[in-house]
C-alpha cells in the first residue's frame, strides 16, 4: 500500500521538509545555540526560554494539550472575512499552500491563502538573547489588498513549574509595560528578578492587546480570538491575571507587492542598581540596543547567513560521500545536528519532557559529548568541567545538575553506580579530538565547594576508584540505584504508586545487587583510562612517568579482575548475564522466566571484548540477532515483563514492549553495532544500524513511527508491544551521540586518537569506495578507503603517497591526502 508522506528531504538546503502540517505528530525543531532558546512545532507552536527550559521560561506552552500542542508564536490574518495562519494552526482555515522547513536552527513556514503568501522565518541569531521571526507578506493576487495582522505570543511567568500551579498567586502577579511597537513584560521584576522580556516590531502598530481574556474571550480559543474575529484590538493593557502581547497591524499590498515585517521576542538582564528608568518604570536601554541591532530586513538577514554559515562550519568537519543519499544524509547533517541539540537540551525540553522534570544528567551529558566534541572542543572542555565539579569526593556524583546554576540536583542525589565512569569516557573523546592533556590539570571542586578543588586527573582516578571500591560478591559492580538503566531498580522495593522509583531512598543498603553493564562499561573505560595514563607517562618526565606507569598497572589489574570475574560469574552460556540481585538471584538469564536476555549487557561486554577468545562475543551477538533483533531494531529485554516484579522496580511496571520493557530503545543498539563491528562482523553491524537509521525508515514509516522522520527517537515500540514501530520521545536521546560515534568511528572508520587518526572500518560487503573529509585539529585529511569486499581489516595506507605503518596516521597540521585499501 502507498504510505502517506508528510514531507521529505531537501539536503541541498539541509532542510526537512514538510508539505502537510497535520503530521502524525508535531515535528518539531531548535532554535538557539548558546543561551536562548526555542522549540517550534511545523505549526508554529512552541515556546522560548533563557538558559534553562524550568528556571527562566519566556513563554508558556501547555504540554499534552487538547487539542495538541498548543500555544505558540501565531500570526492571525485577518483577509476579508478569512482568518487564517501561515502555520495552519491555531484557526486552521484550509490553506491554498503550506510548506514548513526545518532547517539547521531555523524553520520557516510557508502559507498562502486568497493570493496572499505569508512566510515566517524563525531563528535565534548568534550571540543574542532574542528570537526573529520575520514574516514576509506577498500581495499575489491581481488585486490591492487590505489586510488586518494580529501577532500573538503568550508571557510565561518565568517559572514554569509554578507557572502551571500557582494561581493563587499568579492571577495577581503579572505586569507589562507598552512603549511605542514593544510590549514589555516584567512581571516580579520588581522584588528579585532583574529580568524581563519584550516582543517587539519594526513598524508601527495601530493597536496591541496584553491582556490574554480581553484578547480571546473567556468562551474562545486561539483558533478564534475575539479581538482578531471582529478585526479589533482592545488596547488592553494587563494586570494580573495571564499577560500576552499582541501587535496590530494594518497592512495595504498592491498586486505583486510584498512586505517584510521583522518581530522580536527579545530577553534582558539589568544590573540592580539599574533596573528602572523611573519609578517602576523598567530600563530599557538594553532592549532598545538589542532592537536596533536587528530593525532592518538587511539586518535579520546579515544575522541569519552568519547562522547558515556557522552551520556550514560546523558540518564541515566530518563529511562522508558513499554515493548512498541515505547514508550521506544522515551523517553528515541530521545526526550530526541532533548530537548539537542534544547537547544544548540535554534531556530537558522537548515534546516529551516539559522542561521542568530533568537537568542535565551527569551520565547522559557525557555521552552527548562524542556526538560533538569535534565541532565545539572549547565547550565540550566546560562542559566536562562542569560535569566533575558536580562530583563527590568519594568518586559518587550527582546524578543531574541544573544548567543555570551548575548545581548538583538534591532532588534526585546519587547513588547511580555506573555515573563516575562516565567522567572517563567523556574526557578521553575530548583529548584524543583536541590533543589537549592540559585539561587533566585543571582544577575542579567536589559539589561545587570551593577550597575542596583537585585536579581533573584525580577526578578520573577516584570514578575508577568508586566502582572497584563498590563491588559485591561476586566481585561485580554493585548497581547503587541503577545503571544505564535508571528503570532496573534492585534496592528500591517498591509497593507505593506514589514513590519514585529513582530517588525513593533505596530500601536494601545496596551491597548486594550487581550490574553486568557496569561491569562491562568498567573494562571498556578501565582499558581506555589505562592507555591515557600511558600517553601520560610518554609525554612526562621526571617521576611523574613512573607514576603514571604504576597507575596504569594497577588499573590493568583492577580490569582483568573485573574481565576474570565476568568470565566466572557473569556468563550465562549463550550471553552475558544482566544483573544479580538483591536476594544473589540472576537477571537475565535462561534461569528465569521472562526477560531472559538483555541488551546492555551485551552491548558492554562485547564492546569490553570480554571472553572473545572463548567465543563469548561472537556468542552473545548471535544471541542478540537470535531474541532481541525484530524489524524495528533490537529490543532491551525479551521476553517481556507481563507482570510487575518487586525487586526489579520500574522496568517491570511498563507495558510489554514499550520504554525499559522490551521496546526498542534506540540508544542501546548501537553498543552491539559496535560490538558487531569490533568483532569484524560488517554485514551484521549495518544490518543493525540501518534499521534504526531515520532516513531508511522514513519512507515505510511516515505514519506508523509517528514522531520526527529526520532524527532519532529514544524508543520504538519492540515486538511485544501492541503496536511494534510506533516511535516515542523524539529528539533528546543518547541514540544521537551513539549513532554518530557508531557510525563515524566504528563503520566508516574514522577514530580520533591521542597521536592522529586511527583508520579501522567495519563494512557490510557489498560497501563502495569512499571518502571522508575529516578536519583533525590543525590539519586536513582526505581519506579514501577501498574497502574491496572486505568487512573488516586495513591492508594499507598511505599518506601523501607514503606508505603508514600500522592504522594510525601519525597527525602532523595541514592538508594530506590518505589511501586506505582493505
Ligand atoms: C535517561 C538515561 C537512561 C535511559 C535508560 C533515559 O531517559 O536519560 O540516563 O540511561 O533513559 O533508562
Amino acid at each position: 500500500m502507498e504510505q502517506k508522506r508528510y514531507g521529505h528531504f531537501d539536503d541541498q538546503h539541509r532542510e526537512y521538509v514538510i508539505t502537510d502540517p497535520q503530521t502524525p505528530w508535531p515535528w518539531i525543531n531548535y532554535l538557539g545555540n548558546e543561551d536562548f532558546f526555542s522549540l517550534i512545532s511545523n505549526t508554529a507552536g512552541g515556546y522560548s526560554f533563557y538558559k534553562d527550559a524550568k528556571f527562566r521560561r519566556i513563554t508558556r506552552y501547555r504540554y499534552n494539550n487538547v487539542p495538541m500542542d498548543n500555544g505558540g508564536r501565531y500570526f492571525y490574518i485577518k483577509d476579508g472575512e478569512t482568518v487564517w495562519n501561515p502555520g495552519w494552526k491555531p484557526c486552521k482555515t484550509p490553506l491554498d499552500f503550506y510548506e514548513c522547513r526545518h532547517g539547521m536552527s531555523y524553520t520557516r513556514i510557508t502559507g498562502k491563502k486568497n493570493g496572499v503568501e505569508a512566510s515566517v522565518l524563525f531563528f535565534v541569531p548568534l550571540k543574542k538573547w532574542c528570537e526573529v521571526q520575520k514574516l514576509t507578506l506577498k500581495n499575489e493576487s491581481s488585486e490591492t489588498k487590505s489586510l488586518k495582522l494580529f501577532s500573538f505570543e503568550e508571557w510565561c511567568l518565568w517559572n514554569a513549574a509554578t507557572d502551571m500551579e500557582n494561581f493563587q498567586r499568579n492571577f495577581s502577579t503579572g505586569e507589562v509595560e507598552i512603549e511605542g511597537s514593544t510590549i514589555y513584560h516584567k512581571t516580579e521584576y520588581r522584588e528579585r528578578r532583574n529580568h524581563y522580556a519584550f516582543y517587539h516590531v519594526n513598524a508601527p502598530i495601530q493597536g496591541f492587546d496584553t491582556d490574554r481574556e480581553t484578547f480571546v474571550g473567556l468562551y474562545n480559543a486561539f483558533a478564534d480570538p475575539q479581538a482578531v474575529m471582529e478585526g479589533k484590538p482592545r488596547n488592553s493593557h494587563a494586570h494580573g491575571w495571564s499577560p500576552i502581547a499582541s501587535h496590530y497591524i494594518e497592512v495595504t499590498l498592491k498586486p505583486g507587492e510584498s512586505k517584510d515585517f521583522v518581530f522580536l521576542l527579545g530577553y534582558i538582564e539589568n544590573e540592580q542598581d539599574e533596573k528602572f528608568e523611573a519609578p517602576q518604570v523598567i530600563n530599557k536601554k538594553k532592549a532598545h540596543a538589542l532592537i536596533a541591532e536587528l530593525d532592518t530586513t538587511e539586518k535579520v538577514d546579515k544575522a541569519f547567513a552568519e547562522l547558515c554559515a556557522l552551520w556550514d562550519n560546523l558540518l564541515n568537519i566530518y563529511k562522508v560521500k558513499t554515493g548512498n543519499d541515505k547514508l550521506d544524509r544522515m551523517v553528515n547533517i541530521w545526526n550530526q545536528y541532533q548530537c548539537m541539540v542534544t547537547f544544548n537540551f540535554s534531556r530537558s525540553a522537548s515534546f516529551f519532557e516539559s522542561g521542568v522534570g530533568r537537568g542535565m544528567g551527569f551520565r547522559d551529558s557525557n555521552q552527548d559529548l562524542v556526538g560533538f566534541v569535534h565541532q565545539i572542543p572549547p565547550r565540550a572542555r566546560q562542559r566536562i568541567i562542569d560535569i566533575a565539579s558536580t562530583q563527590f569526593p568519594d568518586g559518587g556524583c550527582y546524578h543531574q545538575y541544573q544548567p543555570l546554576t551548575k548545581r548538583g540536583n538534591n532532588d534526585i542525589g546519587g547513588g547511580f553506580n555506573d555515573d563516575p565512569c562516565w567522567l572517563i569516557f567523556g574526557t578521553v573523546a575530548y583529548i584524543k579530538e583536541t590533543g589537549d592533556f592540559s585539561i587533566l590539570d585543571e582544577m575542579v571542586p567536589f559539589d561545587n565547594q570551593p577550597g575542596t578543588e583537585v585536579t581533573l586527573f584525580e577526578h578520573l582516578k577516584i570514578s575508577m576508584n568508586h566502582v572497584i571500591e563498590n563491588l559485591g560478591p561476586h566481585l561485580l559492580p554493585l548497581i547503587g540505584r541503577a545503571d544505564w538503566n535508571d528503570c532496573l531498580n534492585l534496592n528500591c522495593f517498591s509497593w507505593d504508586p506514589n514513590e519514585s522509583f529513582q530517588t525513593t531512598e533505596n530500601v536494601s543498603e545496596g551491597t548486594k545487587a550487581e550490574s553486568l553493564m557496569i561491569a562491562g562499561l568498567f573494562v571498556v573505560t578501565g582499558k581506555d583510562y589505562v592507555a591515557l595514563c600511558h600517553a601520560l607517562a610518554s609525554r612526562a618526565c621526571g617521576d611523574a612517568i613512573a607514576t603514571y606507569t604504576t597507575e596504569a598497572a594497577r588499573m590493568q589489574k583492577a580490569v582483568d579482575a573485573m574481565i576474570a570475574a565476568v568470565k566466572k560469574d557473569g556468563w550465562d552460556g549463550e550471553w552475558y548475564l544482566r544483573a544479580y540481585d538483591f536476594y544473589g538471584r540472576k537477571i537475565g538469564s535462561n534461569e528465569n522466566d521472562e526477560a531472559k536476555i538483555f541488551i546492555e549487557s551485551q552491548g558492554w561486554c562485547t564492546m569490553a571484548e570480554i571472553g572473545a577468545e572463548d567465543g563469548m562475543v561472537a556468542k552473545s551477538l548471535d544471541s542478540c540477532k537470535k531474541y532481541l533483533e525484530c524489524e524495528h531494531g533490537m529490543v532491551l529485554n525479551n521476553p517481556a515483563f507481563s507482570k510487575y516484579i518487586y525487586e526489579y522496580g520500574e522496568i517491570s511496571s511498563y507495558p510489554e514492549g514499550y520504554k525499559e520493557n522490551a521496546g526498542i530503545f534506540c540508544h542501546n543498539n548501537p553498543w552491539v553495532i559496535i560490538g558487531e563491528t569490533l568483532a569484524g562482523r560488517g554485514n551484521d553491524a549495518w544490518a543493525h544500524y540501518a534499521k534504526i537509521l531515520p532516513s531508511y525508515v522514513e519512507e515505510k514509516y511516515q505514519t506508523l513511527h509517528k514522531v520526527e522522520p529526520y532524527v532519532n527517537c529514544q524508543m520504538v515500540a519492540g515486538k511485544d508491544a501492541f503496536k511494534p514501530g510506533e516511535g516515542k520521545n523524539s529528539w533528546l536521546t543518547g541514540t544521537a551521540a551513539w549513532m554518530w560515534y557508531t557510525v563515524s568511528e566504528f563503520i566508516l572508520g574514522i577514530k580520533p586518537d591521542y597521536d592522529g587518526i586511527r583508520i579501522d572500518p567495519c563494512l557490510p560487503e557489498t560497501a563502495n569506495d569512499y571518502t571522508v573529509n575529516r578536519k583533525f585539529r590543525e590539519a586536513e585529511y582526505e581519506i579514501t578507503i577501498h574497502p574491496n569486499g572486505a568487512q573488516k581489516g586495513v591492508k594499507s595506507i598511505t599518506l601523501d603517497g607514503k606508505p603508514v605503518e600500522g592504522t594510525v596516521i601519525p597527525y602532523s597540521a595541514g592538508k594530506h591526502v590518505v589511501e586506505v585499501t582493505m
